[in-house]
């Protein structure tokens, strides 16, 4: 009966994990999906913890030890997310999709032992990719967090593909060998797991860190389902699923983004040439020019349509209510303001629709780099807002940028172009860009929130 009872809570939670993805596709219903998943999975660890029966009818032991471990993975938990700013949410992330890994990992170490009963080839899955996805993880938050710099091995892409032809070997040396003599490949393969984990993000530079976090993501999702798969579970199989389907799709839509192959991520030489470049000299001949926030009010208010780009300084300087403040104020003028979003401003995905959403704008306002692009030749004044690498020229011009090939907004085909940020400073993928120099552009320098602020301050004034 408990069996019965416990496969319906199954049921119930597997529903409430592709509701709350679905709920998950909109900024304004993605609260809801969030909490309704998260109930979904609570509800199934807490049916797991009472109802789950060995086949000799006992239920799980070590209960004190089980709730300890719960109270303080919530409470950490809790803490983390409620003191995390807005900027630091990637590095989150990351953090947390490794914990899943690990957790894929440790069900192997733990399961090894009854390796020959069980299924060998989902035990040493479950280890081979959640190793790979705790280490990269924590490769990827030390990156993020800007405490782990990029290191280019020599030979790094042929280092990595013989570490994953050597990872093939032990798996099928372990499943070849009897239960006593197996241990030394098992944790061989584990630590080759480890580093190959290290190995596959510690080269990644540029601007090209979004995707292989969607790709751990999904490795992780993947992980967790061989958890399912070896504990006839279903719950984690769906869960785990899920997550390695939707981070799969993720993964495709960056890489598109990014206009770069799954394959050249796979064999971990990803914008290796990005180091190089990361002097952030690249030696752009010309003169910058700067203008004051009452010039850039003149500028907007006798503009028809004005385009907004907003980037990862935007959310630094959190501006997203004064940028908000612009555009209706501009509006009220009876000028046309729109958001020009490129699918990896910022450090997460959809992070600019999330910031923006939560100073409440309006949604049809932000337009997609594909629709707003052909736009820009009939738009007056840009205004780019701690905004660098989305709009650097080089990812068109330049074969040795690191960001080449990378599809960008193509601000400079508007009628003028304020660019907004506190120096010349390079941005994520620490190149220089070209944008700046161009007769078009002017710099209002300054924090976004005070250079903003003091911008409609001055539209104001001008009556
Ligand atoms: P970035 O290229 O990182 O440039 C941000 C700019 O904001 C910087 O040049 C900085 O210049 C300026 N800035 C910082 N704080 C500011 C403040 N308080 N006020 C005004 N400006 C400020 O940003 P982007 O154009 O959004 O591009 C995103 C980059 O991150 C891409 O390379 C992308 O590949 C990478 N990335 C994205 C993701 C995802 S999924 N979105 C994940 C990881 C990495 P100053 O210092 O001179 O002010």
């Amino acid at each position: 009966m408990q069996k019965h009872i416990l496969e319906i809570i199954y049921l119930i939670a597997s529903v409430t994990f592709i509701g709350g993805l679905k709920f998950l596709g909109h900024p304004s219903t993605a609260r809801r999906g969030n909490l309704l998943a998260a109930f979904g999975m609570t509800f199934a660890i807490f049916g797991t913890i009472f109802l789950y029966q060995t086949e000799q009818g006992s239920h799980l032991k070590n209960l004190p030890f089980i709730f300890l471990a719960l109270g303080i993975g919530t409470l950490l938990g809790f803490i983390a997310a409620k003191k995390v700013q807005m900027t630091a949410m990637p590095e989150m992330v990351s953090l947390f999709n490794g914990m899943g890994g690990a957790c894929a990992m440790l069900i192997s170490i733990i399961e090894f032992q009854h390796i020959h009963e069980k299924s060998p080839l989902i035990i040493l899955a479950g280890l081979i990719i959640g190793s790979i996805s705790f280490s990269g993880s924590i490769v990827a938050w030390g990156k993020l967090s800007g405490k782990i710099k990029d290191l280019n091995l020599k030979f790094q892409q042929y280092i990595s593909i013989l570490l994953l032809l050597v990872i093939v070997y032990f798996a099928y040396d372990v499943s070849c060998l009897d239960a006593a003599s197996m241990a030394t490949s098992f944790y061989t393969l584990l630590a080759l797991s480890l580093l190959y984990g290290v190995l596959f993000v510690f080269p990644i530079g540029g601007a090209d860190m979004p995707v292989v976090i969607s790709l751990l993501n999904s490795f992780t999702g993947v992980a967790a389902a061989c958890g399912g798969f070896l504990y006839d579970n279903k719950v984690m199989l769906v869960g785990g699923i899920l997550v390695g389907s939707a981070g799969t799709l993720l993964t495709i839509v960056m890489c598109n983004a990014m206009n770069r192959s799954l394959l050249n991520v796979l064999i971990g030489n990803f914008g290796g040439n990005a180091a190089a470049s990361n002097s952030g000299n690249s030696g752009i001949q010309g003169n910058i020019k700067e203008l004051t926030a009452s010039d850039a009010a003149i500028l907007m208010k006798y503009a028809k349509k004005v385009v907004i780009v907003p980037g990862y300084g935007l959310a630094v300087a959190q501006a997203q209510h004064v940028v908000h403040e612009l555009e209706m104020l501009l509006e009220s003028e009876g000028i046309e303001v729109k958001y020009a979003i490129h699918p990896v401003a910022g450090r997460m995905p959809g992070h600019m629709n999330v910031l923006l959403a939560e100073s409440n704008v309006s949604y049809d306002k932000l337009v997609e780099m594909e629709e707003i692009n052909p736009e820009f030749t009939t738009t007056d004044v840009v205004l780019v807002v701690g905004a660098n690498d989305v709009v650097n020229p080089a990812a068109k011009t330049d074969p040795s940028s690191p960001i080449y090939g990378m599809p960008i907004l193509d601000v400079e085909s508007a009628q003028h172009v304020i660019v907004n940020k506190r120096s010349m400073k390079a941005g994520y993928a620490g190149i220089e860009n070209e944008l700046f120099y161009h007769p078009k552009t002017s710099m209002l320098f300054g924090d976004a929130k005070k250079a903003l602020t003091q911008l409609v301050s001055e539209i104001k004034a001008l009556g």
